[in-house]
């Protein structure tokens, strides 16, 4: 259990489970991108222990990168918009390979691989940790998904509450 200002959090996934969900993921994209050498983008900050860890388990060659989703509203009636920071690679002809810790509403993974499209890359695809199918807004193809997970808030092995609670091998939910 952890208590992170008035919020507590009590287990959820153990990062055995993690551990090992994350080996089967590797396997898979091992045995799907035989031949090829993709380009591991990670979305920080929730996705860097995920990547960290299926990129020890990954024995294809591979580049990994790393970018960060800026928001800011938009004059429209859409909403947010989220702009792509820090991508220097080229991305035209490439097999990417979209790596984020959680797939809520699939706004912010939809934008990003709507605006990785426009450079078009040779294939894209997706790699989510957790996906909670009931708060999806968007309609999306998520190639690998660790867990499928319950409409709740989670934190722990890079998911933050208030940017606190990144840094546990666990994952944790709000009680
Ligand atoms: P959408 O709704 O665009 O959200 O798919 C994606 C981003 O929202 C954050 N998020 C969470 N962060 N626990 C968290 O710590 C959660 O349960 C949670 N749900 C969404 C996260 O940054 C994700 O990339
Ligand atoms: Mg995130």
């Amino acid at each position: 259990m952890i208590t992170i200002k008035d919020k507590t959090f009590v287990p959820f996934i153990a990062a055995e489970s993690i551990q090992a969900r994350i080996q089967e993921l590797a396997d898979q994209i091992n045995q799907e991108y035989a031949g090829k050498q993709p380009l591991i983008v990670v979305v920080l900050n929730g996705a860097f222990l995920f990547a960290a860890d299926l990129a020890k388990h990954l024995t294809i060659p591979c580049e990994i990168t790393f970018i960060r989703v800026a928001s800011y509203n938009a004059t429209e009636s859409s909403g947010t918009v989220k702009q792509i920071l820090g991508l220097t690679e080229a991305i035209e002809g490439r097999d990417l390979i979209v790596v984020e810790d959680i797939v809520d509403t699939g706004l912010t993974i939809a934008q990003v691989c709507d605006q990785l499209q426009e450079k078009h890359p040779a294939s894209l695809s997706i790699a989510t940790l957790l996906f909670k199918p009931a708060a999806l807004k968007k309609q999306l193809d998520l190639h690998y998904v660790g867990f499928e997970i319950e409409n709740r808030f989670v934190l722990g092995y890079g998911l933050d509450y208030d940017g606190l609670g990144r840094n546990t091998p666990d994952i944790l939910v709000l009680e």
